[in-house]
């Protein structure tokens, strides 16, 4: 399907497809106060100090183009996390930072391509990043991203941030001037020793890692002494622990693999240049003290994970949230959060450089007053037909286009549940996502439709009347089959969540939707012959089933529970993780007013 056809698609909603086949095989069980299945509830126990607001992170974004759908990836997958957070612990602060970043020479070269400039005639680069800044921004509040803070590598607060870190490594002796030389990509904002080059068949130098074409280039830098905290790094990211810091663990693989030496006489990690002359690079920090001199962008951009929770701190740093305790990035920028930032932290708050040799890793990581981050979920990359997504080739997908088609949580709601699972890039696909969308307005929006509809609500007054008389009993086994699964529901959701596995969350989800979906058309309540106590367990049931399911879809498609939650006539109380996690059958016989909305 052509991105254009897509453009000119409208939303279509489902149409209704109710199947008439007779209430048959009842069968007489308890209906009862039924016991909750406790072995599946676990309620949420923090082993982390309930005061620390949880903090999440997403990159800062290159405001050097408009965004395109991997951008609204990671925004979402933020999201997803902060919502749930939220949900599971409401005690807590949630602390969800996104943002931009606005600094270097790809950012220098795109304001100066773009033509805007300033009244006296130079190039407007703050201009051009004010105007895209705002672009990431918008895109952010469309798909409902939850953030508490959206941070500037331009704001002032964090230049303050910045400088004084800079001057705390310098004292401490992590920094000083050499000589560099090496492969620069400005695609990547990143430097490249020569084994992380290739030469293509037409003679241009290539990152082996990325793909972006690199320039040779030698300069007099300030240097940051990463290597020094090699062994540290490798203590950090092999130590026995339940789970890996990067997620999957095929990544923390990856890392301990870029801190390993290729060969016995390489030494695994050098150190990295942290500027670039003025000469070369005007638009970014200038370093304190030396105005001939840039701060390179990556040392900038991953000092605002600090900066956007009010680095340098009065108090302390976990008052303002910090150690992040989930930082989303995508499999390209694991070098730059899982080494770079982890080893400045341990400069900036460890022992200095004169004593770091003298020191066991273990003690150089106990040492550090500023924690580490906790975990790094790191994810795949969206393609399209199996391809990168590049200008040039013209396969961008629009984010803002695709939710305006098909509706934000239908986007929200694909990207979650093929994206959620980090470990292999991803294709797009418009079929694939109408597939989806689908399946889920059929076994979600057309089930409410169908289970809330005059008729059952009709005949289901009548089985209740019958059944006032003591009548305790579990009629249909379809029945006490969905009211096991819609309670178990939610401890295994919590169970797939908190180990991020963020598709099979969805999936159990679904398939208790498609269990439901089952028992209504197999019972078929509206049938004439269906019993109608059978019809008001059956509607009961199912009342209970999308009460359970729309919390649980609260961080993925808030939007869209929110109006089925309202539709189920439930309180604020009634909506919270808590209530859900311990129903028990008196649930089913509570009363409710219920609207048969369409939720899509
Ligand atoms: N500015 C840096 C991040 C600095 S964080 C201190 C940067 N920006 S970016 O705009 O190029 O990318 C932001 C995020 O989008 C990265 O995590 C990147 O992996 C992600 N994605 C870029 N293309 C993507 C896909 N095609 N699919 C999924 N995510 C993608 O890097």
């Amino acid at each position: 399907m052509s991105l254009a056809s897509v453009h000119h698609r409208v939303r279509r909603l489902p149409s209704l497809r109710f199947s008439y086949r007779p209430c048959t095989s009842t069968k007489l069980t308890k209906w009862s106060l039924l016991p909750t299945p406790t072995s599946t509830i676990r309620r949420w126990s923090s082993t982390s100090d309930p005061s620390k607001p949880y903090y999440i992170t997403t990159p800062i974004f290159y405001p050097n183009a408009k965004p395109h759908i991997g951008h609204l990836y990671t925004l979402v997958l933020g999201d997803v996390l902060a919502r749930y957070r939220r949900l599971v612990e409401p005690q807590r602060e949630v602390k969800f930072l996104v943002g931009t970043d606005e600094h270097g020479l790809k950012i220098q070269q795109a304001a100066a391509k773009s033509g805007k400039t300033r009244e006296d005639g130079a190039v407007d680069v703050q201009g051009f990043c004010d105007e895209l800044s705002e672009v990431f921004k918008n895109l952010s509040k469309s798909a409902n991203i939850s953030y508490t803070t959206f941070a500037r590598t331009t704001q002032d607060r964090h230049l303050v941030a910045v400088e004084h870190v800079w001057r705390t490594l310098n004292e401490k002796g992590f920094i000083y001037k050499g000589e560099y030389e090496g492969w620069y990509s400005v695609t990547d904002e990143c430097f490249y020793t020569t084994p992380q080059v290739t030469e293509t068949t037409d003679g241009t130098h290539i990152s082996k890692e990325t793909g972006s074409t690199v320039e040779w280039s030698k300069e007099y830098n300030y240097m940051f002494r990463l290597s020094a905290f090699r062994d540290a790094l490798v203590h950090h990211y092999s130590s026995n622990k339940d789970v890996t810091t990067v997620f999957p663990s095929q990544y923390n693989s990856v890392v301990l693999g870029m801190l390993s030496p290729a060969s016995t006489d390489e030494p695994g990690l050098v150190d990295i240049s942290i500027s670039r002359p003025r000469s070369r690079l005007t638009w970014g920090i200038t370093v304190p003290e030396d105005p001939e001199h840039t701060v390179y962008v990556w040392f900038d951009a991953l000092l605002i994970y600090l900066s956007g929770v009010g680095y340098p701190w009065s108090g302390a740093g976990a008052q303002a949230g910090w150690p992040a305790d989930m930082q989303i990035i995508g499999k390209d920028i694991l070098r730059f959060h899982a080494i770079y930032l982890p080893a400045i932290l341990l400069a900036l708050s460890g022992p200095k450089y004169s004593e770091l040799v003298a020191t066991p890793p273990s003690k150089v990581l106990e040492a550090a007053s500023i924690g580490l981050p906790k975990r790094l979920l790191t994810h795949a990359h969206w393609t399209v037909s199996q391809a990168k997504m590049s200008k040039s080739v013209g396969n961008v997908v629009d984010p803002i286009h695709s939710m305006e088609t098909y509706g934000v949580d239908i986007v929200r709601y694909y990207l979650a549940r093929v994206g959620g699972r980090f470990r292999d890039d991803v294709d797009w696909s418009f079929e694939q996502l109408e597939n989806h969308s689908k399946q889920l307005q059929s076994l979600l929006g057309n089930y409410l439709l169908r289970v809330a509809s005059a008729r059952i609500t009709a005949s289901a007054a009548v089985g209740r009347d019958q059944l006032q008389d003591g009548g305790e009993a579990f009629l249909h086994s379809l029945n006490e089959e969905l009211f096991q699964a819609a309670t178990k529901l939610p401890g295994k959701v919590q169970s797939s969540m908190e180990a991020l596995e963020v598709a099979d969350a969805l999936v159990e989800v679904l398939d208790v939707l498609k269990l439901a979906n089952k028992a209504v058309t197999d019972i078929a309540p509206w049938s004439k012959a269906c019993d109608p106590r059978v019809v008001y367990e059956t509607r009961q049931t199912a009342l209970l089933t999308l009460r359970v399911a729309g919390v649980c879809l609260k961080p993925f498609v808030p939007e869209t529970s929110e109006r089925l939650l309202e539709a189920l006539g439930l309180s604020e109380a009634e909506k919270t993780w808590e209530s859900v996690l311990a129903l028990d059958g008196s649930e089913r016989k509570k009363e409710r007013e219920v609207k048969a909305v369409r939720l899509f």
